[in-house]
């Protein structure tokens, strides 16, 4: 394995996710990088690397514990990626206090539990299906915000019973927990936002408990004493905060991917692939994390030649995992639903593997075929390449998604 040492720096505004990977890649499985602030990091940018080291007991994911850096204050509440590393939930522990903390909510998303909330699904999709219908013909509709962004959005609000007039204050400051250009105090001031805006949601739970995911974290809290009140609070901000941009992503890749291939649109739309197959190659060729924050190496780790500096961050780049040649071949760049690998790392892999997954893979099997059907003449009412990102290197989205209905209108 081979590198010159000098990192390379990332591009905070995420202006193209893809080449930015590629470029990754091709510099080898694992980089020395420089993340916003000038804080040295490794990106694991090959499929076999990546895997090896998400079940590797030294890569541990405790910032409190492993990050010198954090522990000694050099990392400040105004770090764009504070959000990542500042809050008290399962994702930013290990061992004990990892089970603990995902045994509290990981029960509600198993597979045979997510089913049942098919129908929920169902009529939020029916209900935003009717509403874009209402829009007039001929006129560019922005999917993501008229369907990718208010799916997962309303959805995970449903289960976490978070009241309709709290949803927009809850789902704004989560949105720019993953802003990546946000300047040092307006990331700083949305740390404190979200933190007042979710404590007054467990103070409504407190006060009326409903048959939701919050109140049960709450019970967990106040009768059982199963975690501490940041805990409780950082739960909520991961699981919320979890759920709704990652889903969008994929939806609207997967959308962008079947307006941009007829063909592979054809195979789906005529059954010869299922939906499941389109969800699970938009996963792989467009993951919606597309550079996963953090981990740490809990002691010197040697590769091959390089060596991981015990304390060093670590990031996975699950978007060049994701097209890595070497596990998919050389057509991996390309968006193929007859590809007979399924198997990816988007959802990551090992302790931490996404709670979320069936509940993500069940949004995406009702919407995607729903708005197919709907409207079997959907258009992009731009040219990919026109797409533009939304301003992050965490995530792999769009900042809109303009499309035309009932197909592009006459001449
Ligand atoms: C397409 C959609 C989604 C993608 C691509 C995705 C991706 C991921 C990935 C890569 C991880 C691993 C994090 C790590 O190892 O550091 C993860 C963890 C997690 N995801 Fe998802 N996710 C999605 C949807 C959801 C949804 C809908 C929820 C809703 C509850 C959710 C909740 C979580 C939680 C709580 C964790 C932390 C698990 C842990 O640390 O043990 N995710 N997700």
């Amino acid at each position: 394995m081979e590198s010159n040492g000098c990192p390379y720096v990332i591009d905070r505004t995420g202006s193209d996710i893809q080449a930015e990977a590629a470029r990754l890649r091709e510099l080898g499985p694992a980089v020395p990088v420089e993340l916003p602030g000038g804080v040295p990091a490794w990106s694991i940018t090959s499929y076999a690397l990546a895997r090896r080291l998400f079940a590797d007991p030294r890569v541990v994911k405790d910032p409190r514990r492993y990050w010198p850096a954090f522990v000694d204050g050099e990392i400040g509440d105004d770090w764009p990626l504070i959000s990542w590393v500042k809050m008290d939930s399962m994702t930013l522990v290990d061992g004990d206090d990892h089970r603990r903390l995902r045994g509290l909510v990981a029960p509600d998303f198993g597979p045979r539990r997510i089913e049942t909330q098919r129908p929920l699904v169902e009529r939020i999709v029916a209900d935003l299906l009717d509403r874009l219908a209402e829009h007039p013909a001929g006129h560019p509709v922005d999917l993501r915000a008229n369907y990718a962004a208010p799916l997962p959005a309303q959805m995970i609000c449903e289960l976490f019973g978070v009241p309709e007039e709290a949803r927009l204050e809850v789902l704004h400051g989560l949105e720019l927990a993953v802003d990546t250009t946000l300047p040092p105090e307006q990331a700083a001031a949305n740390l404190a936002h979200w933190q007042v805006a979710l404590r007054e949601l467990t103070a409504a739970k407190r006060a009326a408990p409903g048959d939701d995911m919050t109140s049960r974290l709450v019970q967990a809290h106040d009768r059982q004493g199963l975690l501490s009140e940041s805990e409780l609070v950082g739960s909520l901000f991961n699981v919320l905060g979890a759920g709704s941009e990652t889903v969008m992503n994929l939806l609207t890749k997967a959308v962008v991917a079947l307006l941009s291939h007829p063909d592979q649109r054809e195979l789906v739309t005529t059954g010869k692939v299922s939906w499941s197959d389109v969800i699970e190659e938009t996963l792989r060729a467009e993951a919606p994390i597309a550079q996963l924050p953090l981990r740490f190496a809990a002691e010197d780790i040697e590769l091959d030649g390089i060596t991981i500096g015990k304390g060093t961050p670590i990031l996975m780049c699950l978007a060049a995992a994701g097209r890595d040649p070497e596990r998919y071949g050389t057509d991996a760049e390309t968006f193929d639903l007859t590809r007979s690998d399924k198997e990816h790392l988007s959802f990551g892999y090992g302790a931490h593997f996404c709670v979320g997954a069936a509940l993500a893979r069940l949004e995406a099997s009702v919407a995607l075929p729903a708005l197919f059907d709907r409207f079997p003449d959907l258009t992009l009412a731009v040219r990919p390449g026109e797409l533009e990102p939304p301003g992050t290197f965490i995530m792999n989205g769009l900042r809109s998604l303009p499309v035309y209905l009932t197909g592009p209108p006459a001449g």
